[in-house]
């Protein structure tokens, strides 16, 4: 399936349909509240959105943050609409933000251009994602933790592997 990859940041007219996509795909199915929408991170100075498109529409998208003085990336709220899932989209996501970070060592958008080299990649993932997470070698860190009434494992990718 021929899939396009864009970088975008918040302050782009497609983060809108982000939202959307992500209310409808993620957010809503758990029955996470509206106002869940305003996720702070993504007013965080070095926050971006990794969207996958087919014919121009948001088929899924992945949103990533620089930790603050660290050397390492979180990326928060990965999904897939429902009609794509099982088809590799999510795998061609996760795939797509590791090469960034490992090879263009910088993510460059209207409005921003983040540069530095990386070496961790996480996320907290939701139970029933980890094995998803563990066939693209991510490895679970820690004790399983509650977050949003659902469980979740610290899942990290080694990204000079
Ligand atoms: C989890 C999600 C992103 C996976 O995306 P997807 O496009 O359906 O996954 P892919 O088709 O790319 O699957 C890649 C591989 O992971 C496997 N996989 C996918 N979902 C899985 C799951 N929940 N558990 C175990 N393995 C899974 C696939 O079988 C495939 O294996 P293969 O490479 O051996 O064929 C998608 O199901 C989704 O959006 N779910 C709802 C939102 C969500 O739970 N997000 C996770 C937040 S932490």
């Amino acid at each position: 399936m021929e899939i396009e990859f864009k970088w975008i940041d918040t302050e782009e007219a497609l983060f809108e349909q982000v939202q959307t996509h992500r209310w409808i795909n993620l957010l809503q199915p758990l029955g996470i509240s509206f106002d869940y929408l305003e996720n702070p991170n993504d007013q965080r100075p070095n926050s971006f959105h990794l969207v996958a498109l087919k014919d121009d529409k948001v088929v899924g998208s992945c949103s990533l943050f620089h930790v603050e003085g660290s050397d390492r990336a979180k990326f928060y709220q990965m999904s897939v609409k429902k009609e794509f899932r099982g088809k590799g989209v999510g795998k061609k996501i996760i795939l797509e933000m590791i090469r960034t970070l490992k090879e263009d060592q910088k993510i460059k958008t209207k409005n921003k251009l983040f540069e530095k080299k990386l070496n961790v990649l996480y996320c907290h993932g939701l139970q029933f994602a980890i094995g998803f997470y563990e066939r693209l070698n991510f490895k679970k860190v820690g004790e399983m933790f509650v977050e949003e009434g659902y469980e979740h494992y610290k899942m990290e990718y080694d990204l000079n592997l």
